[in-house]
């Protein structure tokens, strides 16, 4: 195994009023090539917070976050919405679509940014994710008509579509009931199985059986994440 991500005594507070507010307590945290890392704890514990600093979505008040032993703290902002485009993919809690494209459109939207690709691969690679999640009936529909677990599997197909490297994905079930969760968990399980890695948030214990490694963050009073 390799290390892919590296966390180095990370942490990240918000001014509220006068007071600074810790919302994510100082840990250090590696994830390697090919695990699939549950990221449980109770709610404002720091979870999406820590989603957002390992994703370069946002950067730590302290420490530093290395991909592929590169700092995200050094590089541009060009730099990273690169690295977030093409290496990254994003599966968040409530499905964001454009409501006015088709099921087809949206998965292809990565590839509006970034390094071009002919337009007959995106094509092809569109419809073929969203085959493998279940969805060709309805590519040409738009989002508003799908059900909350199909639009879910649209996201999933567009965090797919430039295949990242690793997969973050914050609540990906939280909306959804037992079989959607269940479908949504086996396609990121499968991903997993072919060499993708991914950093999950959730609640769910169903969701988390499908991980290969839990880190359970402590809400900040009790200061350190603790691995288990
Ligand atoms: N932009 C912000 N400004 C001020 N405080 C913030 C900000 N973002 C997060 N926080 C605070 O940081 C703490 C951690 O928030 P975070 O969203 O990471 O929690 P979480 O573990 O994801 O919770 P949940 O399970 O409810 O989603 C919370 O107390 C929250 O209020
Ligand atoms: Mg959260």
């Amino acid at each position: 195994m390799s290390v892919l991500l590296e966390a180095v005594n990370i942490s990240r507070s918000f001014i509220s009023g006068d007071s600074p507010c810790l919302a994510l307590a100082p840990l250090s945290l590696v994830v390697e090539k090919g695990e699939f890392l549950v990221v449980t704890g109770r709610s404002g514990a720091g979870k999406s917070t820590l989603l957002h600093l390992l994703s370069g979505l946002d950067l730590p008040s302290q420490g530093e976050i290395f991909f592929k032993n590169r700092s995200l703290s050094r590089m541009n902002e060009m730099e990273i919405a690169r690295l977030r485009n093409s290496s990254f993919g994003f599966i968040f809690q409530t499905p964001h679509l454009l409501s006015d494209r088709t099921i087809l459109e949206n998965v292809a939207m990565p590839f509006s940014y970034g390094e071009p690709v002919a337009h007959g691969t995106v094509d092809k690679r569109c419809r073929e994710l969203l085959a493998y999640a279940g969805l060709e009936e309805l590519i040409h529909r738009f989002p508003g008509t799908l059900s909350g677990g199909e639009m879910q599997r649209v996201v999933f197909a567009r965090a797919l579509v430039r295949e990242p490297e690793i997969i973050f994905a914050d609540e990906p079930t939280g909306s959804l009931d037992g079989g959607n969760s269940r479908k949504i968990m086996e396609l990121l399980a499968r991903q997993v199985n072919k060499g993708c890695t991914v950093v999950m948030v959730s609640h769910d214990p169903e969701a988390g059986s499908f991980g290969t490694r839990t880190l359970h963050l402590e809400k900040v009073e009790s200061a350190e994440g603790v691995h288990s």
